[in-house]
Order: structure tokens, then sequence, then C-alpha cells
């Protein structure tokens, strides 16, 4: 299904989906984030447009303390979304980077000290080379009690991206299927954010 943001809609999908996305993240990843007693970091990879920037930095804040005590860098290959991201979320305390994610870790500056390392709906049935390197990647600039959080809209893809994620040595602290989570129109048996998993990386 094509949403245009541009578009006025009686049901507005997009903010139902942003009200379950923090309902998720509330009951399903607050529980193991230990705050690291300075501000939050959240990276978030792969993030197309970032529809979930507010939904995050709201989240995080709580988390922390406050909004002054987050900040989200997020990445994402394509430039046209990060674009869209940079105009709607300039109000935010985000950076918005066009980067490979399979190369973040030669962004040094970037630093290792991510509470937060998000995903959301990532793509490994379409590319798994490249997704475990992402994830590779991704969870190398966690702190050491950082959590990677993984959304993905399809059964199997989810147990495949858990499956090679374990084999990077990160384990999986929870995965969760989310209840009403909406349906794809236009392709059975996914949903957006169906599945969630809280994982951290091995001590
Ligand atoms: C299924 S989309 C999810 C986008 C967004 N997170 C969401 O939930 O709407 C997968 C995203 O991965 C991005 N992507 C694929 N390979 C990438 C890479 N090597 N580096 C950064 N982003 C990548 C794509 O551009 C796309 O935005």
């Amino acid at each position: 299904m094509i949403i245009d943001p541009s578009q006025p809609s009686p049901i507005d999908p997009i903010a139902q989906d942003m009200r379950r996305l923090e309902d998720t993240l509330k009951s399903v990843v607050t529980p193991h984030l230990q705050l690291p007693g300075k501000d939050l970091r959240i990276l978030n990879l792969a993030c197309g447009r970032c529809d979930e920037a507010e939904t995050l930095i709201k989240v995080g804040g709580e988390l922390a303390g406050a909004p002054s005590q987050v900040e989200m860098v997020a990445a994402d290959i394509r430039i046209r979304e990060i674009r869209q991201a940079r105009e709607r979320f300039g109000h935010l305390p985000a950076k918005f980077l066009i980067e490979d994610a399979t190369k973040i870790d030669s962004h040094g500056e970037l630093g290792d000290d991510f509470g937060l390392v998000f995903l959301r709906h990532q793509n490994f049935w379409h590319g798994q080379e490249i997704w475990k390197k992402i994830f590779d990647q991704g969870t190398a600039k966690l702190d050491k009690n950082g959590l990677l959080v993984i959304t993905s809209y399809f059964d199997k893809e989810h147990r495949l991206a858990l499956k090679a994620l374990e084999e990077l040595g990160i384990e999986v602290v929870e995965s969760r299927r989310t209840k009403g989570s909406r349906a794809l129109a236009d392709a059975p048996g996914k949903s957006v954010d169906r599945w969630v998993a809280v994982l951290r990386r091995k001590k």
C-alpha cells in the first residue's frame, strides 16, 4: 500500500501506527532498557522517511527523564527519503544522514555509546548478506547495556532475521507479535510493525 503523507486521511493510518508503536515500545522495550546515566542516544538505521522520529524521541525522552536528554541519529541510503525526513522533523533533536549502513563503522565520530539501535521493518528477506552487515555494524554501535530493537513486516522474515542475529552473537531478549498491527492490503501476511524483538550483545 502506498500512503501519500501530504494527503489528509480521515483515519490517518500512520498516526494510528505510531500510537501502536509507542505502546509497543513502552511495553516491550522500556522494561529491558538500563539507562546509561547520561543522555539516551538512539541510532535509527535504514530509517527511510522516518515516520517514527517523533515517537522515538517522545518515548526516549520519557525514559531519559526529559526530551532534552535524548538524541537521535537516523540514516538511510535513499537520498529522497532522508531529505523528506529532514524537512518534516527539523524541529527534533535528531540528525538525518544519507549513509550506507553496511559501512556505518567508518563513521567513527558517531561514537559507540548508543543506548538503542533501532531497525524498523528490517528487510532481511531482500539481501540477506547486506542485512547481516547492517545488523553487525549496528550492534557494534551499542554501549554495553544497549539494546537492538527490530520490527518486521512478516513472520518468516522475522524468524530469519533473528536466526542471523543469533549467529552474529546477538541474544534475543524478547520477541513478540504485536496486537492489532495494520494489515497491508496488497501484501497478504504482512502488517505494520507485525513483530518486534529486543536483542543485546552477549556479554
Ligand atoms: C522496508 S524499508 C523500511 C524503511 C523504514 N524503516 C520504515 O519502517 O518505513 C527498508 C529500508 O532499508 C534501507 N536500506 C537498504 N539498504 C540500506 C543500506 N545499505 N544502508 C542504509 N539503508 C538501507 C532502504 O533504503 C529502506 O528505506
